[in-house]
């Protein structure tokens, strides 16, 4: 059977890389499969989080994917620590993955940054934890930004190695599912950056809770080039500023980006900027502001995550008890 899992992490500032390259995926996805979305914190504490904060991030980012259109009753939304067993099964993979896999990843390398030694150990397993997410409920099909593919490919040698070691088919290999117009979603400061909620500038990223203002104020700030709007997707030559732009108008009016070029082709920046204005406030207020009305109701999001958390858990529990009896694990 086919099972979608996938997560945001909750540490701040939700921005439109997160909608446009996942959450707004999802949306589409949940017509067609049993989806679980989870809200990371685990994730998340492996840079550190002021405590207060994290509960507040937590239930905003549930409350995006609620008013983003994510339903709660036909979709599983729970946030990832009060199900214990992803700890549980976070350790076995622990054994299972290989110090030279980890070693490889990429995105521990940057946000360990010059200062590998001082990095929790929790960042350095972090894959391992995420494949114990999807795996948990043998998720077949993980709907993600770009920037996950090296660790969902992490999370298919995990669950081959422990079916190869273990002899026997526990796990699916699960599959990317990275498609949409923006799949990464890159710095309204240098297009060569991904767009990212831990960028020191407030002006490098779109929120999902900004205001009409706040929007207008950073596309406006956007860097750009001297040259015109290029009528062609070959006129992108060293302008990564400007296809991103060009990306996120395309992605947020469902057009591709061809037709963006036949669109705005040979006009200045400042008047497709204010075309992008307007199509990110019209597309993303009514969000925010269905955001805020979940944020100013806690005990509602609250419910919502305590019941996704018991079906969620109800789900994992069996899947668990099965591996440990296929480790070996003695049940007294
Ligand atoms: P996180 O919290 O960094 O990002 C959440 C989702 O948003 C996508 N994303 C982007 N997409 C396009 N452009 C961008 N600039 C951009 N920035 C972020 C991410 O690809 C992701 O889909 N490790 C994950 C969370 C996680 C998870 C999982 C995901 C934990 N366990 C299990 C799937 C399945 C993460 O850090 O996402």
């Amino acid at each position: 059977m086919d099972r979608i899992f996938s997560g945001v992490q909750p540490s701040g500032n939700l921005t439109l890389g997160n909608y446009l390259g996942a959450i707004r995926n999802w949306v589409e996805l949940q017509n067609d499969y049993e989806c679980i979305f989870c809200v990371v914190d685990m994730h998340a504490i492996t840079q550190w989080q002021d405590p207060a904060e994290l509960t507040r991030n937590t239930r905003e980012v549930a409350a995006c994917y609620l008013a983003a259109g994510i339903d709660p009753k036909k979709n599983i939304l729970f946030n990832q620590s009060a199900v214990s067993a992803h700890a549980e099964l976070a350790w076995i993979f622990n054994c299972v993955a290989r110090m030279g896999w980890l070693n490889r990843m990429t995105q521990f390398k940057e946000k360990a940054g010059k200062n590998k030694e001082n990095a929790s150990v929790g960042l350095y397993v972090y894959p391992n934890l995420m494949a114990a997410d999807i795996l948990l409920y043998k998720g077949t099909h993980v709907p993600v930004g770009d920037d996950q593919k090296q660790h969902l490919e992490l999370a298919r040698d995990i669950a081959q190695k422990f079916n190869n070691d273990f002899g026997k088919e526990i796990f699916p290999l699960p599959e990317p599912m990275i498609f949409g117009a923006a799949t990464r979603v890159m710095s309204l400061r240098d297009g060569t950056k991904k767009m990212s909620k831990s960028d020191p500038s407030e002006y490098a990223r779109i929120g999902m809770k900004d205001d009409a203002d706040a929007i207008a104020l950073k596309i406006r700030k956007a860097k750009t080039d001297p040259h015109p709007v290029p009528d062609s997707v070959d006129g992108f030559e060293d302008r990564a500023e400007a296809k991103n732009l060009m990306n996120i108008y395309g992605a947020l009016n469902n057009m591709k980006l061809e037709e963006v070029c036949a669109q705005y082709g040979g006009q200045s920046f400042a008047d497709f900027k204010k075309a992008l204005t307007e199509v990110a406030v019209a597309k993303l207020s009514p969000i925010s502001t269905e955001m805020q009305r979940y944020m100013d109701d806690p005990a509602q999001v609250d419910a919502i995550l305590r019941d996704g958390a018991e079906r969620a858990n109800a789900i994992a529990q069996p899947i668990l008890q099965e591996v440990k009896d296929v480790v070996g694990f003695l049940r007294p």
